[in-house]
Order: structure tokens, then C-alpha cells, then sequence
């Protein structure tokens, strides 16, 4: 498939149609590997990745999903790039556009892939933001379809932060007609134009207390309190004990219920070590998604 735009920044950028295209064709490549091997669809095209923050599974499933496809990754430290000795992201931007014929980008400042994409000729993917995450929602979006079998009418529960994978998880609720009840303390809301676009599609609803949002939950998502950009060492005080996901929060959703969490996890913070290796969890298919889904959205973003 083909989407119609040329960046994944945010996923505000897809339709309903390519959201759930981008999924199922996910759950394809999964299947196609497992049987022995991948069609060589990225033949001979590369990716090149800037990292500003630290990162385990985007690097990888980006790396090795090119390579599974028959392309070829290059990763790159921002701080080993000109970039940290002053470079313009514009031009940046340019040079990399000349190499590859796709740039992923890990940033602290979402303006900066803002501009990165306007200056790029190349697609330019969000491999995580301060705002956004939208790679890791098609891969969370991918292992409910495959735990529950559909999307439209289920319900999720974010507990904790509303963070920048939380403002993702909003629009691919949107996307797929999923309603979202978010717990979060006072002043840590998600985005408020995210949650008013999602509304006009599906049920968004701000909560402080967890136990209203699990309430006849089928999903329970969990993310650390403090993400890579919040240096604010009080902020644990805000969360703990009344946003953990814990074995008594997860009884007060559905019985079959799933949990998530993009990981990396701080346990015994955000969740504890029997939820997140209990027979709920089941982040490890979540985490191999990660693989899929990446091989799906660069298959359908490169096409030259
Ligand atoms: N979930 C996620 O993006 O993990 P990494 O930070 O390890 O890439
Ligand atoms: N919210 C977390 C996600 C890490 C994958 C962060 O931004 O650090």
C-alpha cells in the first residue's frame, strides 16, 4: 500500500483507511516472516537515523526491518553529527535527502522534525518526540487487533502521564473509532488540541482517578512517569502510589483485559513486576510488533 502523505510525524497525518491498511498489512509481514522470509520490497533503498535520546527497539526493529526487506540502515548519534557542532537541521536535512531515500528521527523538540521534513525530499519519520511517538501506536494497535481480534468499540485505559506515546495512542483511538479513558494527575492531561481533534471521531475521556478509567476496560496501557525529556526529579511524587498499575487496578477492568507498555518499563513505578509478567501482559508480542509494523509503515512511505 500507499499513503498519501509523505511524513509520519504524528499519525494525524493518516486516514481511517490507511491506519488499519498499515496494521493489517503489519499482521502480513509478520505472518510472511514466520513462514521464511520477507519479499525484498525495500531492494537496494536505505534509512538513515538520527538519534538525540537513547533507544533500544526503535533502533533496532528500524535497522533490521530494512534489512529484512532488503534495504540497508544507517545509524547516526547526533552527537557524533556535525549537527552538534552547529550544523542547520536544514541543511541536515539536505545532505541526508542526497543518500537515502527515507530519514528517521529521534528528537527532543518536535519542531525539529517539523523542519527536518520540510527540507527533506526524502520521507521523514517520528521515532519519538517530547509530543509525539506514532511508530509505537501502529505496533500497540497491531497486538490489540491481534489479542482481541478487532478495534472499533474497545476501550482503553491510559493510567499516569499524558505523555507523547499517550497524544499518539489518542489519534489511532480516533483512527480506529477505539474510546480512551485517560487517568492522570492534575497538570499532566495529554495534549488538549489532540484530545478535542479525536473527539470529533470517538470517546475521549480526562479523568484523575484510575479506577473510573479501567472501569469496563479491555486495554490497560501503562508509561513511566518521567519520559527521557523531564528532568523534574519531584515529578515521581505527583504519580506514586495512586497511578501504579498494579494487581488490584487490573482487577477493576475486564476480566480478559490486556495490559500494555511500550516499554522501557520502571518497574515497581508505574507497574508492578506482577502485572507486567502476568498472564495479562502482553508486552513482549507488543515489543516484536515494533519489527512489523516499522516494515509496513517504510514499505508504504518509500515508493521511489
Ligand atoms: N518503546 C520504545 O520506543 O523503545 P526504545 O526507547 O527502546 O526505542
Ligand atoms: N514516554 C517515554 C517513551 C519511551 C519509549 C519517553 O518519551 O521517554
Amino acid at each position: 500500500m500507499k499513503l498519501k502523505t509523505q511524513n509520519l510525524l504524528t499519525l494525524a497525518e493518516l486516514s481511517s483507511k490507511e491506519f488499519l491498511g498499515l496494521i493489517d498489512e503489519s499482521i502480513k509481514l509478520k505472518k510472511e516472516l514466520k513462514k521464511g522470509g520477507n519479499k525484498p520490497l525495500l531492494k537496494n533503498k536505505t534509512l538513515t537515523m538520527i538519534f538525540q535520546k537513547p533507544s533500544t527497539r526503535t533502533r533496532v526493529s528500524f535497522e533490521i526491518g530494512m534489512y529484512q526487506l532488503g534495504g540497508y540502515a544507517v545509524n547516526l548519534l547526533s552527537n557524533d553529527m556535525q549537527l552538534s557542532r552547529g550544523e542547520s537541521i536544514e541543511d541536515t536535512a539536505k545532505t541526508l535527502s542526497r543518500y537515502s531515500n527515507c530519514i528517521m528521527a529521534r528528537v527532543y523538540d518536535h519542531k525539529l522534525l517539523e523542519i527536518l521534513s520540510e527540507h527533506a525530499s526524502v520521507p521523514v519519520i517520528n521515532g519519538l518526540s517530547d509530543t509525539f511517538h506514532p511508530c509505537q501506536i501502529l505496533a500497540d494497535f497491531m497486538t490489540i487487533k491481534e489479542k482481541k481480534k478487532t478495534l472499533r468499540g474497545l476501550k482503553i485505559a491510559w493510567i499516569g502521564d499524558g505523555n507523547n506515546v499517550c497524544n499518539s495512542m489518542i489519534y489511532g483511538a480516533a483512527l480506529s473509532r477505539i474510546n480512551m479513558s485517560i487517568a492522570t494527575p492534575k497538570g499532566f492531561e495529554p495534549n488538549k488540541t489532540v484530545v478535542n481533534q479525536a473527539k470529533k471521531s470517538t470517546n475521549i475521556e480526562l479523568v484523575t482517578d484510575p479506577f473510573i478509567a479501567t472501569r469496563n476496560a479491555d486495554v490497560i496501557v501503562a508509561d513511566t512517569f518521567a519520559s527521557i525529556h523531564n528532568i523534574d526529579k519531584k515529578r515521581l511524587q505527583k504519580f506514586l502510589p495512586r497511578y501504579q498499575v498494579n494487581d488490584k487496578l487490573m482487577r477493576s477492568a475486564k476480566k480478559d483485559a490486556i495490559f500494555l507498555h511500550c516499554l522501557p518499563a520502571k518497574r515497581e513505578q508505574e507497574v508492578t513486576s506482577s502485572v507486567i509478567d502476568g498472564p495479562q501482559s502482553v508486552i513482549w508480542d507488543e515489543t516484536e510488533n515494533r519489527l512489523h509494523t516499522q516494515k509496513a509503515l517504510l514499505a508504504a512511505l518509500i515508493h521511489v
